[in-house]
């Protein structure tokens, strides 16, 4: 629940079920506000205060990250359609750039200690957000020993200017070479002879009569393939092989590669409990595969697009909202979808209690997709194991990434065995997981939120102040480790469907066999 959506129904007002919602929407705001006061003897910001908050906690040096470029300039012309002179001088451009391999500020910085934090962004075209990672990067202990790479799936001028501008460590940017931006009306974009998503199984017939390219190629469900859905996995697996077998910079590299996502945020302790982790995965978790710095809480407000209702944070409504995440985890199941993309968890203010009290606990567990996906990390080890199951992953019919990587840990991956007291579990990912989070999600409106502040400048805002409270209680000198119960075998999934194309399959299998692909 933000700030910005309470104000937004107190001051629209219509109506007794508006009333209600709204009552219940500040008394739950103002009983967090007293209790985000008693912790921090200041409250968090109000929307309307959001965009000021946001500069007053950013130190003055790094506002350069934050203001508009004063020519922007956006490719394409004003229909946003590039025209094939545009896609060629692009496609020509990212070949340059990814044959170069440059890396910017080595001078500064010198090269790379094997064992360095790598950080891996994968970036899309959500500069706003982007820009807030960078300042938040820019304030984290230890970054000017990382290298960062931003995986790049857009050509655009504002983005590479923000990324090109980045001054306090190693930064490389690296272009995913199938992109829609440049395969437009060809696969892996869409194709005019390609079938449409929705035509069901019982059409079969139809969609062999309309002799499209993919007939007989539809998903788990019925469906078929739609581009945008399919470029995310690509482009992540394209960036696992380029980072940990491509590239030059990092062909020596033992250490952590971190992976993050443009609407992450990350505090500014998180290579140090990086470090921590790795070390106590060493000394005291030796099956411990991937570790996790971003987790969503446990007890979260949601807001739930359907009925567009906000659920609050006691626990009858904790267990309505668990109810309500299955059920449309099954919804979405039967609809190929995960709920992930429909409707967003909002951490929201349960943050701060549980940064308090958890800042130096890590949790061991079987990695599982939806909670652990989030500033997850792994060396060439786990990766190697990994790429050995590329098969599993390119065919397993799933359009999210980190559901196939469940998949491939619990159907490929040999399974983890129980040292001593620790319990035998039936996945190959192991995870060591931060109970605070190290990494946040900014981006929670996601693509289907339509409201304007959803440019998060609140939520940015409360991150930016539950990270200043907490401030004391950051760079613990040691981990507390809990081993998780296990559950009992849990069952292999059905995967979410929207990669049933063997063309999908074929490409996602060519990025690792054929690296010289990396050429568009
Ligand atoms: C927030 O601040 C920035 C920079 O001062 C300004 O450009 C922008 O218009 C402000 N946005 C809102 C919603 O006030
Ligand atoms: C603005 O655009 C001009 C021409 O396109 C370019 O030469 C100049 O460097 C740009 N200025 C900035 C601040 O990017
Ligand atoms: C924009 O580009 C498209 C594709 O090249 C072209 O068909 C269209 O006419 C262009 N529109 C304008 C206003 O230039
Ligand atoms: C990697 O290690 C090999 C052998 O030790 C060495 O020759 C090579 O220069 C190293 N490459 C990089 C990029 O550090
Ligand atoms: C995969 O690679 C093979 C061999 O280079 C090529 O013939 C095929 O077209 C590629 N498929 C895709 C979907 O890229």
């Amino acid at each position: 629940m933000r700030g910005g959506a309470v104000a937004g129904v107190v001051r629209s007002g219509r109506g007794t079920l508006v009333r209600t919602l709204a009552f219940v929407f500040l008394a739950t705001f103002l009983w967090l506000q007293l209790h985000v006061v008693s912790l921090t003897g200041r409250s968090l910001p109000s929307s309307s205060s959001a965009n000021e908050t946001l500069f007053a906690l950013v130190p003055q040096e790094l506002h350069r990250f934050l203001k508009e470029r004063r020519n922007a300039t956006v490719p394409g012309n004003s229909t946003g359609t590039l025209s094939e002179q545009e896609i060629l001088d692009i496609r020509r451009q990212i070949q340059r750039v990814n044959e170069e391999q440059r890396v910017f500020n080595e001078e500064a910085f010198g090269p790379l200690a094997s064992d360095a934090p790598v950080i891996v962004v994968q970036v899309h075209a959500r500069l706003s957000y982007l820009r807030h990672l960078i300042v938040s990067l820019a304030q984290a202990r230890g970054i000017e020993q990382a290298l960062l790479v931003f995986s790049h799936d857009v050509w655009n001028p504002d983005i590479n200017y923000l990324v090109q501008s980045v001054d306090f460590c190693r930064v490389m940017q690296i272009f995913y070479p199938h992109s829609i931006q440049t395969h437009p009306r060809t696969f892996p974009g869409e194709d005019p002879n390609d079938c449409p998503r929705n035509i069901h199984k019982d059409q079969l017939v139809n969609a062999l009569n309309l002799k499209c390219i993919n007939a007989k190629h539809p998903d788990l469900y019925g469906h078929y393939r739609e581009a945008k859905f399919t470029q995310t996995k690509h482009h992540w697996w394209w960036k696992a092989n380029r980072v940990f077998d491509q590239l030059t910079v990092t062909r020596n590299h033992t250490g952590m590669v971190l992976f993050l996502e443009e609407d992450h945020y990350v505090a500014e302790d998180f290579l140090h409990v990086l470090r921590l982790m790795e070390r106590t995965c060493r000394h005291s978790c030796e099956r411990c595969n991937v570790l996790s710095l971003g987790t969503y809480i446990k007890t979260y407000s949601y807001y739930d697009e359907g009925s567009r209702k906000y659920l609050g944070v006691n626990s009858a409504l904790q267990k309505e909202l668990l109810r309500g995440l299955k059920r449309q985890d099954s919804l979405a199941e039967s609809a190929g979808q995960t709920f992930q993309g429909q409707a967003a968890p909002v951490w929201a203010f349960q943050l701060l209690p549980s940064l308090y009290n958890h800042y130096q606990k890590a949790e061991v567990t079987p990695w599982i997709s939806s909670k652990h996906n989030m500033g997850m990390a792994f060396n060439r080890i786990t990766w190697n194991e990994l790429r050995k199951c590329g098969m599993q992953f390119c065919s397993y019919d799933d359009y999210n990434w980190d559901w196939s990587l469940q998949h491939v840990g619990q159907s490929c991956l040999p399974p983890s065995r129980g040292a001593g007291a620790a319990p035998r579990v039936d996945s190959g990912l192991v995870a060591m997981v931060m109970r605070a989070p190290r990494v946040f999600h900014i981006g929670e409106c996601g693509v289907h939120h339509k409201k304007n502040n959803c440019e998060s400048n609140a939520v940015i805002a409360k991150v930016q102040s539950v990270l200043k409270a907490a401030r004391k209680h950051l760079f613990p000198m040691q981990l507390t480790l809990t081993i998780a119960a296990v559950a009992k075998k849990t069952k292999l999934r059905k995967g979410n469907g929207g990669w049933g194309d063997i063309r999908d399959h074929e490409l996602c299998w060519n990025i690792t066999m054929y690296p010289d692909l990396s050429l568009p």
